[in-house]
Parts: structure tokens; C-alpha cells; sequence
């Protein structure tokens, strides 16, 4: 079998076997197709896609290039959350310790920064001694021990979808559904788990940018899951302006603390606690949904899922004095006001501006090999439907250098629009995919 007649199969839109896949994803993953191929064959398949046979055999061939991590040993049902990508989604720091709070067992295998969205690991591992590269062995006791454990996909877990994720970043191949899918759905069926809950993003700040594309991706993870004998359910829900307020990787991390404490924005909280609510009753912790809402409302106020994340960053080798103490995250040098042009009504915020302007400064890469700067970021001080005067801030930028600053604010003042007239009110939570 020949690579590139392989690519030149899927560039002509044909269905390609069982075999070529195997073949392809396997001998990439030893290293024996050269990146520059592999490219040409995602630039191929994100114009031509995959049928869903296809799409079957891709995941489980990314899924077999690596260990199943046997869960086996540790009791209750094993849920986890995973979020097609945001901007300002931080709700995996927030929902996976509301439900290993309640009882859940979370063992949750996350990607990095992709494209303009954020990474669970970069956002983790901006926290000071934050360890995610857990053998397998720590996981499962890690898990074990605390409900919850954090880790990256491995040269034993996942190892396809760990190459080809960074060579997707520096390939503008993401936002393809097939391999959106496929990569999702193999690492969390390597992760061990029996239930999950799918955030799938839609809007000018996702990878599917129209609810029929979306809608498509839930249904095809929801499938791919169902046959693995997985319980799966999608949320379909808004991302045309980032979540919550704050963009980059440390910044996160504090807002994260602040809504784990109750005092976050009023989004994040309110989709962080439908998505544990989820989590919590797909791990059988309460016998209905509404039970599991309740739960997850009553361990973010009475600070439950605030101590489980300060005992996993612990546990994790990081330092949990950071949720109390900003001063101990990474910290910007400088910051830069954006001001409002005139007043009005923010009619909307785009997104994918502000995510590649944080990106631009350092919070996401150019290239695979490129390092995150964890300290910088935007935190957004209006968000759609708020009026505003003229000279307004509405946002201010967290920079560590000047470079590329200057681009970076003309993308953050495009992103914002203004309206004479109050904006339709928009549903955070969409549709559900089950
Ligand atoms: N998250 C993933 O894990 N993979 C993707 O392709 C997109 C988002």
C-alpha cells in the first residue's frame, strides 16, 4: 500500500477501506509517515470527510494504537465531560470536581490548545508544579483515591490522537467532523469510562460554526459511543461569545476559583453546573436528573467542588494556595485597554477574534513545537446585550510582550459589534443529543 495513493484517493472524495485507514493511522503513529503526509492527507479529509464506516474505523484504529486503561479495579461507574472547544471554556475545571464531589468517578484524559480554542492541560498546567503526565498506574490510583485525576493522551494512551491533535493545530485541520470526532470519542473510550457527557460547541467561537454541522458531530459521537456500549449525551450549546470572561491560561484558572466559589459569571456557572448535573446522574449518583441538578447547585455552594479541585491540584503535584492567592499563578507584565468607539448595546463578540488574539500573544501556538505563555490572555469586561458609553472599557489585555500586541488589539476591537437597539436574548444550551 502506497501513502500517497491513499491521499490521492481521499482528495478525489472516494471511500477509503478499512485497510488504508489502519495502515495509515498505525504507520504514522510509528513514525514511519512523515508529517508532510499526513497533512496532505487531513487537508484531504477535511474537504472530502468520511463516511460514517469510515469514521468508525478511524477512531477505533486511534483508539487501538494504544492501551484501554483498565478501570476495572476502581468501584462506581466512571464518568467523564469533553468539550468539542471554546473560547473562555473553562467548565471542565469546574463540573468534573462539582461531580467527583458527588460521588462520580472522573478519570479525564484532556487535549491542549487547538487552533483559537483553549486546552484543559494548558490551563492546568499553568498552575505552578501541576503534573499531567501521570503513568497509568497513578491515574487509576489517583482516581481511586480521589474521584478525579487529570492527564494528557500518552505514547501508551491514545498515542495516535496525540500526534495527529498537534498536527491538526499547525495544519488548519481542525475543524473537520470526522476528526473532530474520531479524536474525542478514541481518547475517551481509551480513558476507561462508561458514561459521557459531550459539550458540543456552535457559533463564530467553535469549530462547527452552524447548528446542523453540530448537531451532526453529536449524533456521530453519540453513535461512535453507543457502539462501544458507552451512555453518551451531547449538549449543544452556544459559543458566538467566549464563556465567561476570562481568555488565556492562568486567567482561567481564576475564574474558575471565583465560580467554584460561587462568584463566577453567570454563563460559566450556569452551563458548568448543567454539565455536572449530567455527569453526576450519568454516574448513577442520583436516580433522576433533577436530583442531579440539585446536588450539583448544593456542592458549588457549599464549597464541596472547591476543595475536591484544591485536593487534585494537590495531589497533582501543583500548588492548591493558588485558587486563594492569584499572586502565586503567572502574572502579565502589562496590560492594554480596549475602549468602546461609541455608545450602545454590544449586539456581539466573536469569539474566534478574541481566541486568536489571545493566541496571538501567547496563549495558544503557532506551531506544535511552539511553548503556551501561561501569564497572558484578555478578560472581557461587558459581555452581549450590555450598554455601553463611549470610551467604555471593554476589555483589557494581559500581555508579557509587546510583540504582536498591536494585532492582537485590532482583532479584539473587530470582534466587538454595537447596536442602537438591545440584541435578541441567545440560549446558552441549545439542544440535547442522546
Ligand atoms: N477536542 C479534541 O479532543 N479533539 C478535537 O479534535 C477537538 C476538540
Amino acid at each position: 500500500m502506497r501513502t500517497v495513493d491513499i491521499i490521492q484517493r481521499k482528495r478525489d472524495g472516494e471511500e477509503l477501506s478499512s485497510e488504508e485507514i489502519q495502515f495509515l493511522i498505525n504507520a504514522y503513529t510509528q513514525d514511519q509517515i512523515p508529517d508532510y503526509q499526513m497533512s496532505a492527507f487531513l487537508m484531504a479529509t477535511y474537504f472530502s470527510g468520511m463516511t460514517d464506516n469510515e469514521v468508525t474505523v478511524l477512531c477505533n484504529t486511534m483508539l487501538g494504537s494504544g492501551a484501554v486503561i483498565d478501570l476495572s479495579s476502581v468501584s462506581g461507574v466512571k464518568v467523564d465531560k469533553h468539550s468539542t472547544g471554546g473560547v473562555g471554556d473553562k467548565t471542565s475545571l469546574i463540573a468534573a470536581p462539582l461531580a467527583a464531589a458527588a460521588g462520580a468517578m472522573v478519570p479525564m484524559i484532556s487535549g491542549r490548545a487547538l487552533g483559537h480554542t483553549g486546552g484543559t492541560l494548558d490551563k492546568l498546567e499553568s498552575i505552578p508544579g501541576f503534573r499531567t503526565t501521570l503513568t497509568v498506574d497513578e491515574f487509576r490510583e489517583q482516581l481511586r483515591m480521589y474521584n478525579l485525576a487529570f492527564m494528557g493522551a500518552t505514547p501508551e494512551v491514545a498515542p495516535a490522537d496525540a500526534k495527529l491533535y498537534a498536527l491538526r493545530d499547525a495544519t488548519a485541520t481542525v475543524e473537520s467532523i470526522p476528526l473532530v470526532a474520531s479524536s474525542i470519542m478514541s481518547k475517551k473510550i481509551a480513558e476507561g469510562v462508561d458514561s459521557l457527557v459531550l459539550d458540543v460547541k456552535v457559533g463564530a467561537g467553535a469549530f462547527m460554526k452552524r447548528q446542523v454541522d453540530a448537531r451532526r458531530l453529536a449524533q456521530m459521537m453519540v453513535s461512535i459511543g453507543r457502539r462501544a456500549d458507552k451512555r453518551v449525551v451531547a449538549l449543544i450549546t452556544d459559543m458566538n461569545q467566549p464563556l465567561g470572561f476570562a481568555v488565556g491560561n492562568a486567567l482561567e484558572v481564576m475564574e474558575v476559583s471565583q465560580t467554584l466559589q460561587n462568584a463566577g459569571p453567570t454563563d460559566l456557572t450556569r452551563l458548568s453546573l448543567e454539565l455536572a448535573a449530567r455527569m453526576i446522574f450519568l454516574g448513577r449518583i442520583t436516580m433522576t436528573l433533577d436530583e442531579a441538578r440539585e446536588l450539583a447547585q448544593k456542592l458549588l455552594l457549599d464549597g464541596s467542588g472547591y476543595r475536591k479541585f484544591k485536593e487534585v491540584i494537590k495531589a497533582q503535584g501543583g500548588d492548591p494556595n493558588v485558587l486563594d492567592r492569584f499572586d502565586l499563578l503567572p502574572n502579565a507584565t502589562g496590560v492594554r485597554e480596549i475602549a468602546s468607539p461609541r455608545a450602545g448595546y454590544i449586539s456581539a463578540i466573536d469569539a474566534e477574534l478574541i481566541g486568536k488574539a489571545a493566541a496571538l500573544i501567547g496563549a495558544g501556538r503557532d506551531t506544535k513545537e511552539d511553548a503556551i505563555d501561561p501569564a497572558v490572555g484578555v478578560i472581557l469586561e461587558v459581555k452581549t446585550g450590555m450598554k455601553v458609553d463611549a470610551g467604555s472599557v471593554l476589555c483589557r489585555i494581559y500581555h508579557t510582550s509587546e510583540d504582536r500586541l498591536e494585532d492582537a488589539a485590532e482583532l479584539i476591537e473587530d470582534s466587538f459589534r454595537l447596536s442602537k437597539e438591545p440584541p435578541e436574548d441567545r440560549e446558552l444550551i441549545l439542544e440535547v443529543v442522546s
